[in-house]
């Protein structure tokens, strides 16, 4: 399978419209995001469903409780047939591992995120007694990750040129935060392009309502993947 880096958020209210918009991107979109909303109204008749179509899918629950939960928890989206699962880095070293246990032997990635874009450093500091900056908090998070088993990890856009500096090739960057200039930002705070954040080391890009509100989402689509070409 060729790679594609273009994901789709399913951030849709309910089965029935998520359904709706697969069937209307037809072959425009082959990696379609399900969070916990979702999935948690119709996600395994979802995933079915999208299964049935050949799509790719990133089931983005952000996992993050005890090693052994989070381990079996890990293992039932890879029986699924998910190809993208998430964790929080936060959860810790032994959490990581046991994730990794969770999908090893499978085709799932695991993914880890760092620090939400909703935390700001007074959150961090004064509710998380974290001290260090936030961006020294992410890069910290992010070595523990890549060396207790992650197979990426989620970032903006922001961090992604800084993170391949640090830590190298290898290993899977997704960056949501992706705005052309004539896109509305809508409460992202710092985007990019798809081609910036590409050209900054990204190896996928989760983009919403950019196509989730055109006029034309396929249109859209083929705007967003002739501006990476
Ligand atoms: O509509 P938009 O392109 O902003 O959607 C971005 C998607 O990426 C949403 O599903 C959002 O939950 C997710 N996301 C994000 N920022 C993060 C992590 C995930 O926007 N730091």
């Amino acid at each position: 399978m060729t790679h594609d880096p273009v994901i789709l958020p399913l951030d849709l209210p309910d089965l029935d419209q998520a359904c709706r918009m697969v069937e209307r991107l037809g072959e425009a979109v082959s990696w379609y995001k399900i969070g916990p909303v979702l999935y948690l109204e119709s996600g395994r008749e979802l995933v079915a469903w999208l299964k049935k179509r050949d799509k790719r899918i990133f089931l983005d629950m952000k996992f993050h409780d005890i090693p052994n939960t989070v381990e079996h928890a890990c293992a039932a989206a890879a029986r699924l047939g998910l190809d993208l699962v998430t964790i929080h880095l936060s959860g810790g070293r032994p959490m990581i591992r046991a994730a990794r246990k969770g999908v090893e032997g499978t085709a799932s990635r695991l993914l880890g995120v760092s620090v939400l874009t909703s935390t700001d450093e007074k959150t961090l500091r004064e509710d998380m007694g974290v001290g260090r900056s936030p961006e020294a908090h992410v890069h910290a998070l992010v070595a523990l990750g890549l060396e207790a088993g992650v197979h990426g990890i989620v970032c903006s856009p922001a961090e992604t040129a800084g993170l391949r500096e640090r830590f190298g090739k290898g290993w899977l960057i997704v960056n949501p935060g992706i705005r052309d200039a004539s896109d509305p930002p809508d409460d992202q705070k710092r985007t990019a392009t798809a081609r910036e954040a590409m050209d900054r080391g990204a190896d996928h890009l989760v983009i919403g309502r950019p196509i989730l509100t055109a006029p034309d989402p396929v249109a859209k689509v083929a705007s967003i993947r002739a501006g990476l070409r």
